[in-house]
């Protein structure tokens, strides 16, 4: 399984934050908010990644992830021109996937709780069909909705409902077999003018191969679309690791618990930012 991290997009109720920069790289506590999605990938056992981004932010991801190396991992970057949909990373993404099955991550999700890495792994060795999750939330009309017979049988998919038929959004989170490329290919444009990753899903759906893993109460799926939920985003990351001493998607201590990288090589990374805590925290793991 390949990963694509789609980080484009405008990001206007960020402005004029979004103006000077990309929104993905804008700082969740003490990381670049795209570490979050990345730490998902990478706890998914994906190690190939390919970045998307607009012509102007993509040049600032490759410079701050290079080329993955340094975590035993593999960057590539391409750009979208215009914002036309998330499914249109499929088709952009296409030559990189070269006919496997892929995993699509918004730049701007973070997901956090027990048993995550578990579900990630389990999705990630999916061979036919598509997996993508649901949550409860209050208010589910900016997202994807998802609606479940009495049997726990998906029965619809919509796009931003204004009436939506369940509180289940589906989070930017997308796993999906070898025949993503050419389904991907066959979407048109919705009304809104975009290849929506919720025309994807009824492709699947009507297939009867869509699987829908649903996040319990006790996990997090964290917005970070406006101010204030930025805001509570890093301040939710900080309780976390003050609380634990832990870090939350560390990505150098999870390219090395996944043995993508040597304690040698940690202690490495870790000695460049020695006047850090950052630093710091991976010395002590490596020590
Ligand atoms: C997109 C998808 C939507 C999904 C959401 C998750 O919405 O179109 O189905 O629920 O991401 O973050 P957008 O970010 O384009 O508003």
């Amino acid at each position: 399984m390949k990963g694509i991290i789609l980080a484009g997009g405008s990001a206007t109720r960020l402005y004029p934050l979004s103006k000077a920069i990309s929104k993905q790289i804008m700082p969740v506590y003490d990381k670049p908010m795209i570490y979050y999605p990345l730490s998902t990938l990478m706890l998914a056992g994906i190690r190939e990644i390919l970045i998307i981004s607009t012509p102007r932010d993509l040049p600032m991801f490759s410079e701050l992830l290079g080329t993955g190396e340094e975590l035993g991992m593999s960057f590539s970057y391409i750009v979208q021109e215009q914002p036309n949909g998330l499914a249109q990373a499929f088709v952009l993404g296409a030559d990189f996937l070269a006919g496997q099955p892929g995993c699509l991550i918004l730049g701007d999700n973070m997901f956090y709780g027990q048993g995550f890495s578990s579900m990630l792994k389990r999705a990630a060795n999916l061979e036919k069909g598509a997996c993508i999750f649901g949550y409860y939330v209050k208010d589910p009309r900016a997202y994807g909705v998802v609606e479940f017979d009495e049997h726990g049988k998906v029965v619809s998919l919509e796009e931003k409902p204004e009436a939506p038929k369940s509180n289940y959004a589906v989070p930017g989170l997308y796993f999906y077999d070898a025949t993503v490329t050419a389904k991907a290919a066959s979407l048109v444009p919705s009304a809104r003018g975009e290849y929506e990753i919720t025309d994807l899903n009824k492709l699947y759906l009507t297939e009867d191969t869509l699987k829908v893993e649903l996040f319990g109460r006790g996990f997090a799926w964290l917005d970070t679309g406006n101010c204030d939920s930025l805001l509570e985003a890093s301040n939710f990351v900080a309780t976390i690791q003050n609380r634990q001493g832990f870090y939350v998607s560390c990505i150098e201590e999870i390219a090395w618990r996944n043995q993508w990288i040597s304690t040698a090589q940690l202690m490495t990374l870790g000695k460049r930012l020695e006047k850090t805590e950052y630093g710091k925290y991976l010395m002590e793991l490596a020590k």
